[in-house]
């Protein structure tokens, strides 16, 4: 395992390697200190604390003072790991807002790359950041901050239009900039695909096993979650003595191509 710190070129070469990259979400100080330590390849401070940290349905709340808040913690502890930070909910709304948010998480917090949520619509601002020089992280598939007007946490692309939408936007997202890509809720051969597709990493969440990487909320796989925890996550922390064997048995499982199994890819 290399000690460089891990920059976005480097997962790009990882994927040219055919090496899958572990990545877990990361909201404090000492889990960032353990995480990096087990040679998690890049920690994402996701907007998902408004739910587990902060006890909300949603993570419509989250306010950007938030995320500079927990992504700073993250960015002292980091060591090699790339960190990754969500603009939150409406952050992003204008290309203006989306600079100014995004200097914030870079600035005052530390982030290495931004995430934003959405398509076409935001191919415009991802351009701008990426200009700018700001590196950018797309998600598409399921969009956690959209969940109103979905109506609720439904995988996406299973029929032919929606996965034609998502198709399209992952190559737009990559030819307007963007040098990494969460596929959160998708088919796994729908993801497959994408992630043959482009030439930027696509990690996985609920998008099954050939993806680039994946990414769980940290707190789903030490099992935190136990009855709320999405079909998709495994309980890592069960079966072993700490939460360091539990992360470590994680990147492993990620590396070996052992997670996500059959039992946690439900389309
Ligand atoms: O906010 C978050 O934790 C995320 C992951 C679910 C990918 O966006």
């Amino acid at each position: 395992m290399s000690v460089a710190p891990i920059s976005v070129a480097t997962l790009a070469a990882m994927k040219g390697r055919g090496e899958p990259i572990a990545s877990l979400t990361c909201y404090d100080a000492s889990f960032a200190r353990l995480l990096d330590g087990v040679g998690v390849d890049m920690m994402l401070v996701g907007d998902s604390l408004g739910m587990v940290l902060q006890g909300h349905g949603t993570t419509v709340p989250v306010t950007m003072d938030d995320m500079v808040y927990h992504t700073a913690a993250v960015a002292r502890a980091r060591g090699r790991a790339l960190v990754v930070a969500d603009l939150p909910f409406l952050a992003y709304a204008t290309p203006e807002r989306a600079l100014n948010n995004a200097a914030r998480l870079m600035q005052e917090g530390g982030a290495q790359v931004v995430k934003l949520e959405g398509g076409a619509p935001m191919l415009e601002t991802v351009r701008r950041l990426t200009e700018q020089g700001i590196p950018v992280c797309a998600h598409l598939g399921l969009l956690p901050q959209s969940v109103n007007r979905i109506g609720g946490y439904r995988f996406q692309g299973r029929d032919h239009a929606s996965a034609e939408a998502i198709r399209h936007d992952a190559l737009a997202m990559q030819d307007a900039g963007a040098s990494l890509m969460v596929l959160e809720c998708v088919p796994a051969a729908l993801a497959a695909e994408i992630s043959r597709t482009l030439s930027i990493p696509v990690i996985g969440i609920g998008a099954g096993p050939d993806c680039d990487g994946q990414v769980l909320v940290v707190y789903d796989m030490l099992g935190l979650n136990a009855g709320r925890a999405p079909s998709f996550s495994r309980d890592f922390l069960g079966s072993c003595g700490s939460i360091e064997s539990a992360v470590r048995g994680y990147v492993e499982a990620v590396r070996s191509g052992a997670f996500p199994a059959e039992a946690e890819t439900p389309y």
